[in-house]
C-alpha cells in the first residue's frame, strides 16, 4: 500500500487537523525532519503512532505546539532560563524538557514527571498546529516519521518509503518539501538549575549559553530516557564506516574538500556544516537505495553544529548494539 502525499493547501491542512482530532495520523514536515503526528491528548491515537513506528511504548515523545502561550497547558513549571531559550529560539529546532502538568499523560511521557515540548519552525507545521488548536486541540506528539532505529526522513517521499506499510488508508503525508535543518532538534533538559543538553542539534551549546545567560550543565549520565541516545540509531542498512580508504563501489559522504577516489560513489559533498546537516540523512538513504554494501562517512571536526553531526554519524555507524 502506498500512503498518499498531499500538497498542503488550506483545505488539506484543515482536513489534516480534523483527521488528527478524530484519532488519525498525519506525517508533517518540520524544519528539522518529518514527524509522525498524533493528537497528544488521545491515548488511542498515540498508541497507533507507536505501533506504526515500531517504537517501544515507554519511549517518551515530543509535544509540538503552535506558540509559547500553549506551552503553559503542558508544563507545571517554566524556569526563567528556559523562557529565555524559548523566546530566543522558538519557533525553531529546539526541544525543552520541563516538569509536566496533569495534561501530559503517561502515554506521551513514558511515565516520567517531565514533558518534552517544542514549537517547530515550518509554515506547514505551524498552520496545522494553529488549525488544530482553533478546533479545540492542544498539540500533537510527533516523533521522527521513520521506523524505530532507522534514518529520520527529510522529504515526504522518504516518509512514504518508511511508513507506507504501517499507516491506515485514511492517514496521509503533508508535503512540505525538503527539511531545511536536516537533523533532529537540540533537546535541553530544563529541570535543573542550569540547562543540560540531552541531544545536540542546530541550537548549539554556545547559542544556549548566550541566550540564557547560564552555563550549560556538564553531561551527568542522566537517567532520563532519550531514544535517540541509544547507541545504534539513525542507521541505514548498509555498513557505515567512519575512517579508512573507500574502495571502488563504496559510497562516500564527506565535506567538499575531501577528494573522491576512483570508482567511489560520492553521495554528498557539502561545502559547510549547515549543508552537511541538511544532506546527511538523504545521502544515507541514497546509499541504501543504491544497494551499497559500505558507505564511508567522514565527520567534520569541531564544536557547534559539528557536534550534532558527529553524534548522528557515530550512531549511524554503531553496529550490533542494542537499538
Ligand atoms: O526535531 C525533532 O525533534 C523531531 C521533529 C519531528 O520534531 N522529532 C524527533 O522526535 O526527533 P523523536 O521522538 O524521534 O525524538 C524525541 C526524543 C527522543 O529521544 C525522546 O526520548 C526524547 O525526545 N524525549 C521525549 N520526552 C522526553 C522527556 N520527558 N525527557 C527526556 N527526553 C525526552
Ligand atoms: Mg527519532
Amino acid at each position: 500500500m502506498s500512503v498518499e502525499i498531499k500538497q498542503p493547501t488550506d483545505d488539506v491542512i484543515e482536513q489534516a487537523a480534523r483527521h488528527l482530532l478524530t484519532g488519525g495520523l498525519v506525517a508533517m514536515p518540520t524544519e528539522t525532519v518529518y514527524g509522525l503526528a498524533a493528537d497528544a491528548e488521545n491515548k488511542t491515537a498515540v498508541a497507533r503512532m507507536y505501533a506504526a513506528k515500531g517504537r517501544p511504548a515507554d519511549h517518551p515523545v515530543i509535544v509540538h505546539v503552535p506558540d509559547i502561550a500553549t506551552v503553559a497547558h503542558w508544563v507545571s513549571d517554566f524556569p526563567e532560563y528556559a523562557k529565555k531559550l524559548a523566546q530566543a529560539f522558538w519557533p525553531g529546532p529546539m526541544t525543552l524538557v520541563l516538569p509536566r502538568s496533569l495534561a501530559a499523560g503517561d502515554f506521551i511521557t513514558g511515565n516520567q514527571d517531565t514533558v518534552a515540548i517544542r514549537v517547530p519552525d515550518h509554515p506547514v507545521a505551524l498552520k496545522l498546529l494553529n488549525k488544530l488548536c482553533e478546533l479545540g486541540g492542544k498539540g500533537v506528539v510527533a516523533p521522527s516519521a521513520n521506523r524505530y532505529g532507522a534514518v529520520s526522513p527529510t522529504t515526504a517521499v522518504a516518509v512514504a518509503q518508511e511508513l507506507s506499510d504501517y499507516l491506515d488508508s485514511q492517514d496521509f503525508i503533508l508535503d512540505g518539501g525538503q527539511c531545511d535543518v536536516g537533523l533532529e532538534s537540540t533537546i535541553i533538559d530544563c529541570t535543573g538549575a542550569a540547562p543540560k543538553v540531552l541531544r545536540p542539534g542546530a541550537v548549539t551549546v554556545e547559542m544556549i549559553e548566550q541566550a540564557s545567560g547560564t552555563k550549560v550543565a556538564a553531561e551527568s549520565g542522566t537517567r532520563i530516557r532519550v531514544s535517540g541516545s541509544h547507541k545504534k540509531h539513525y542507521s541505514p542498512a548498509c555498513q557505515v564506516l567512519l575512517e579508512g580508504e573507500p574502495k571502488p563501489g563504496d559510497g562516500l559522504i564527506a565535506l567538499e574538500e575531501v577528494a573522491t577516489g576512483p570508482g567511489v560513489l560520492r553521495l554528498a559533498s557539502p561545502k559547510n556544516l549547515t549543508e552537511y546537516a541538511s544532506q546527511l540523512y538523504g545521502a544515507l538513504r541514497e546509499a541504501d537505495h543504491l544497494g551499497l554494501k559500505r558507505v564511508f562517512v567522514f565527520a567534520p571536526a569541531g564544536a557547534g553544529l559539528a557536534l550534532a553531526l558527529q553524534d548522528r554519524i557515530q550512531r549511524a555507524a554503531a553496529k550490533g548494539e542494542e537499538k
